[in-house]
């Protein structure tokens, strides 16, 4: 039984080794530790050569309550992994910790926290935290800010609200060149994105907004800058099953903004690959990494992820699917 069993745990540990050498996408992820990557929905910081995962820690299974609409975990905060190489991920805790004594708090398990975005404020030196912040009915449609002193948190939660007095669920922080960041969010029941401009501490909006792709029921957003211009990548509004991405781009932030239409080419590229947008990392090479969900509705925690470069060239950026996400060195140079 006892070689059996060692026998077994290196099987285990080989099997997760081989696995951070090239992250099969759809396939379970593991950790430096040989854990499960849980980290879902998530936004990435580059901080001083290192990158920083962040995402939704979802545990336990997903039961739809009565009057929900859709399925989900139980809420266990925010998790943050590091890595280098964009390869190898060491799993640095949960960095926003549910909160368990006070059923009505916005981190308790019983709610939903989604789609958190860690962004570096030069000016404070504080790490700040964005995410969508629920009731499990979807009615509350707020943002939650929380801030740290380090990548790795702890994230002290501030607590949530409206931006500019409007509904905010699905969500990403951009910052610009110059410092200034903005929140996209789906707004108006999911109807129209709205780009508030935050103040320059970075915790709440200024009041500079405005409503963008109105009544066009975009969700997901992944913002990112190229040769001066911006781009969106975005969902429709289908809850958990996939739909087809849209890319839009704008010569400033806040628009006019341009749909330039689905950039998925490969199998199921009329519904993303059966994934949804979360966000857009630049490498250190200048190309931009595209990052997935592949939800799985019936086993949220068991969702998967899938990760594709995306090509500049042309006349509209394109994401081609891979099976696999090469080691970044692979496309340095390319
Ligand atoms: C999706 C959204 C996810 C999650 C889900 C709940 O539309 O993008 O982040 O909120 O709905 O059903």
């Amino acid at each position: 039984m006892k070689k059996f069993l060692t026998t077994f745990i290196s099987f285990v540990a080989i099997t997760a080794l081989a696995q951070t050498k090239s992250l099969e996408n759809k396939a379970v992820w593991y950790d430096t530790d040989g854990n499960v990557i849980n980290c879902h929905g998530m936004g990435m910081l580059e901080h001083k050569g290192v990158y920083y995962m962040y995402g939704e820690y979802k545990l336990g299974e997903s039961v739809t309550r009565d009057g929900e609409k859709n399925p989900n975990a139980v809420m266990g905060g925010v998790s943050c992994y590091s890595s280098r190489d964009m390869m190898n991920w060491k799993f640095e805790g949960v960095v926003l910790k549910p909160v368990t004594d006070d059923p009505e708090h916005d981190l308790h398990p019983s709610k939903v926290v989604e789609r958190p975005k860690v962004i570096y404020n030069k000016r404070t030196k504080k790490f700040v935290m964005w995410a969508h912040v629920e009731t499990r009915d979807y009615a509350k449609a707020c943002a939650g800010v929380a801030v740290a002193d380090k990548p790795t948190g702890p994230f002290k939660y501030l607590g949530s609200f409206r931006p500019n007095d409007s509904m905010s669920r699905d969500q990403t922080l951009f910052v610009d060149d110059d410092g200034t960041a903005y929140q996209f969010s789906s707004s108006e029941e999911n109807q129209t994105m709205h780009i508030n401009r935050l103040t320059p501490d970075y915790l709440k909006p200024d009041g500079s907004f405005v409503r963008r792709f109105v009544g066009m029921s975009r969700e997901a957003p992944a913002v990112f800058k190229h040769d001066g211009r911006y781009y969106i990548i975005t969902s429709g509004c289908t809850g958990w099953s996939p739909n087809k991405a849209e890319i839009a781009v704008a010569d400033s932030i806040f628009g006019e903004w341009t749909t330039l239409g689905n950039p998925c080419i490969g199998p199921d590229a009329e519904k993303t690959f059966m994934g949804q947008s979360t966000y857009v990392q630049l490498l250190p090479n200048g190309h931009f990494l595209a990052c997935f969900d592949m939800w799985k509705s019936r086993n949220l925690p068991d969702s998967r992820y899938i990760w594709l470069p995306i090509e500049m060239g042309g006349d509209m950026p394109t994401i081609t699917w891979r099976e696999s996400l090469e080691p970044l060195a692979k496309y340095e140079g390319d």
